[in-house]
């Protein structure tokens, strides 16, 4: 089975988080991507301090395993965040924007941070706040990225930003220039992730 060190980092079996996809990820969906060993993350965004508290009780039903909770930056309900402070999740992925203090509020409930980028420069920002893990997202994301490639954010990321693990988000695009059927439009070292 694959394993790679986001596995040892965030205690699941193998290296595949589950897209916080609001308003789609049901607490059913989330525990039964944990139970087949990835990590499912709850997308809480637009939702109530209530909603949130019982989804994370929900998951807790249905499963012992780590999960995620997503909060989006920008939007962020700080009822609902303090909702997801109080349950503790084993994981709190961050969207968009600057998480500033918030990824020390997370870690002083003992929980590991993810946050996504976009650029190179967020993931050197992201790393220096000490996020746990970084998220290189693409401007395929189903329209909810920025715009640029996959490619453009990862390698030069994983080189540059620090020792963190990393995962895709998005669709993988070709390089450019890359000669169809090569695989050679694979971002280099990709499968790390
Ligand atoms: C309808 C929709 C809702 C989304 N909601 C969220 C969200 O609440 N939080 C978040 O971090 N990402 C959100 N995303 C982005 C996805 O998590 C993911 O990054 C993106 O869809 C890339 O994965 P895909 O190409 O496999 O769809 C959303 C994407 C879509 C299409």
């Amino acid at each position: 089975m694959l394993r790679t060190a986001v596995c040892e980092n965030l205690g699941i079996e193998v290296p595949i988080m589950q897209a916080a996809i609001w308003p789609a990820t049901s607490p059913e969906l989330v525990a039964a991507v944990c139970e087949a060993g990835g990590l499912g993350s709850i997308g809480s965004v637009f939702e109530s301090a209530e909603s949130v508290g019982g989804q994370m009780a929900r998951v807790r039903e249905l499963t012992d395993r780590p999960f995620a909770i997503n909060h989006v930056v920008p939007l962020l309900d700080e009822e609902a965040f303090e909702a997801t402070l109080e349950a503790k999740p084993a994981v709190v992925s961050l969207a968009l924007g600057d998480p500033g203090d918030l990824v020390d509020r997370v870690h002083d409930t003992g929980a590991k941070v993810i946050h996504q980028v976009h650029t190179v420069e967020q993931a050197r920002r992201v790393a220096g706040l000490g996020v746990d893990a970084i998220i290189a997202q693409g401007s395929e994301a189903g329209g909810h990225g920025a715009r640029r490639g996959r490619h453009g954010a990862h390698p030069p990321g994983r080189r540059r930003s620090g020792p963190h693990t990393r995962l895709g988000r998005g669709r993988c695009g070709r390089r450019p220039g890359a000669r169809s059927g090569t695989g050679a439009g694979r971002p280099r070292g990709e499968r790390r992730y």
